[in-house]
Formats: C-alpha cells, sequence, structure tokens
C-alpha cells in the first residue's frame, strides 16, 4: 500500500492544515501494516508554473533554459509519484478563496490526458478511479452552505471537481475554518479536524 502524502501551506510550523494533514498520515501509518509513505512538500520544492517549453518538452522538444529543464523532470516524477499512490493525502489551505499556486502547479502535473483521463465517445473519462483522496482543508473564515462567504469558496468545490474529473469517487474531506476568527474558535476547529483525522477507516 503507497500513500502519497502532499503539503502546499507556506506557515510552516504554524500551519493547520500540515498539522491536519500530518494527523490523517499518521492514523493511516498506525493502521496500516508495510504502508510505504511518499512526501512532497510543495512550499519548500515548488515546482514552476506551466510555460510554452514544457508543453514542447512533452512533445519531445528539449528546453533551452536549465530550469524548465530540471523541472521537466520534476514535473514526471510528481505525475509518477501520483500515479504510484493507492491513497493520496493533501493538506490545502485557502488563499484568495482558493488553492494555493504551489498547489495549481502540482495539480498541472497530475491532471494529464491519456494519464489521468481522456476523451473518449461519451466525453472526458477519469483514469484515477482506484484511489482513495484525504483532503484537510484550512480556512480563515467560514464559507459553509447559506453564509454570506458561500459564493467565495473556490477551494473546497474546485478540488472536488478535479479529482471527480480524474475518476475520483472515494473522496473525504476534512475541514478546519473560522481560524482567524479568534483563539477558540481555532482550539475548536482544530480539536474537531483532528478527532476526523484520527476516526477515518483504516486502509
Ligand atoms: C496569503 C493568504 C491568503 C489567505 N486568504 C484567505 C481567504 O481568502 N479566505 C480565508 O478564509 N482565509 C484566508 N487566509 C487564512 C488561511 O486560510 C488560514 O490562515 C489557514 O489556516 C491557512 O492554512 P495553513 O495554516 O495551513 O497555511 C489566507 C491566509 C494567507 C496566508
Amino acid at each position: 500500500m503507497k500513500l502519497l502524502h502532499i503539503d502546499a501551506s507556506i506557515l510552516g510550523a504554524n500551519s493547520a492544515s500540515r498539522q491536519v494533514s500530518g494527523a490523517v498520515v499518521n492514523k493511516l501509518r498506525k493502521t496500516t501494516p508495510g504502508i510505504e509513505v511518499a512526501y512532497r512538500d510543495l512550499a519548500a520544492q515548488p515546482l514552476l508554473h506551466l510555460s510554452g517549453e514544457h508543453l514542447a518538452a512533452a512533445q519531445g522538444a528539449t528546453p533551452e533554459s536549465p530550469a524548465v529543464l530540471g523541472d521537466v523532470a520534476a514535473s514526471q516524477a510528481a505525475l509518477n509519484e501520483f500515479l504510484a499512490a493507492d491513497i493520496v493525502v493533501i493538506g490545502a489551505p485557502m488563499y484568495n478563496f482558493t488553492i494555493p499556486s504551489q498547489l495549481k502547479a502540482w495539480i498541472d502535473r497530475i491532471v494529464v490526458a491519456g494519464k489521468t483521463f481522456r476523451y473518449g465517445a461519451a466525453g472526458p473519462e477519469g483514469l484515477a478511479g482506484s484511489k482513495r483522496v484525504i483532503i484537510a482543508i484550512s480556512r480563515g473564515g467560514f464559507y459553509g452552505a447559506g453564509t454570506p462567504a458561500a459564493a467565495l469558496e473556490h477551494l473546497e468545490t474546485y478540488l472536488r471537481a478535479v479529482f471527480a474529473f480524474i475518476g475520483v469517487t472515494d473522496l473525504e474531506i476534512i475541514v478546519a475554518e473560522g481560524l482567524q476568527i479568534g483563539a477558540e474558535q481555532r482550539a475548536k476547529a482544530m480539536r474537531g479536524a483532528l478527532e476526523a483525522a484520527t476516526s477515518l477507516r483504516a486502509a
């Protein structure tokens, strides 16, 4: 059983999503003998934004820029890690109403025609359906249905849509929100999220 753990927060040790994603991985480590964990920190080792050189490299061209040359190799490694994983755990903080750009750069490497989806006669078809994906979301405010900011929620809705597009049906989301409202609400939200992490079903 292979688990891929992804973090994207820029807040290091103060990160809420890192704490919750770490608790998820600890729970699955404890309950799954022999589990192999690969870790990718997208803030510490960011992937570049996609460029024309990346697209040309996918068609067989050799990038002129050494930075893109290295990044094309990193890109392939990121895709291979994702394809190999049975379980993917993602720490996903909300920055400006959506995912961090570091996480978007990773998604740009794993949503790949012919690898994780394809277009058929009936339209797009996801190819990553055998994976279990667990996402730990952290948000400063409240975005639940009926709240004034609900229309600004483009983090959870986006991630649900992306993973559905590539065929993932086993998707679990743990939310810690209202984290910037005050210390009491932060403690309550983190307690709830960490409890949810330890209550996850075993692998
Ligand atoms: C650059 C930046 C942008 C943010 N934008 C939002 C936002 O749009 N909505 C929100 O509710 N919280 C926002 N926050 C607050 C974070 O979502 C909150 O601090 C959360 O804990 C971040 O997760 P992390 O601690 O794992 O980094 C932002 C924080 C940062 C650093």
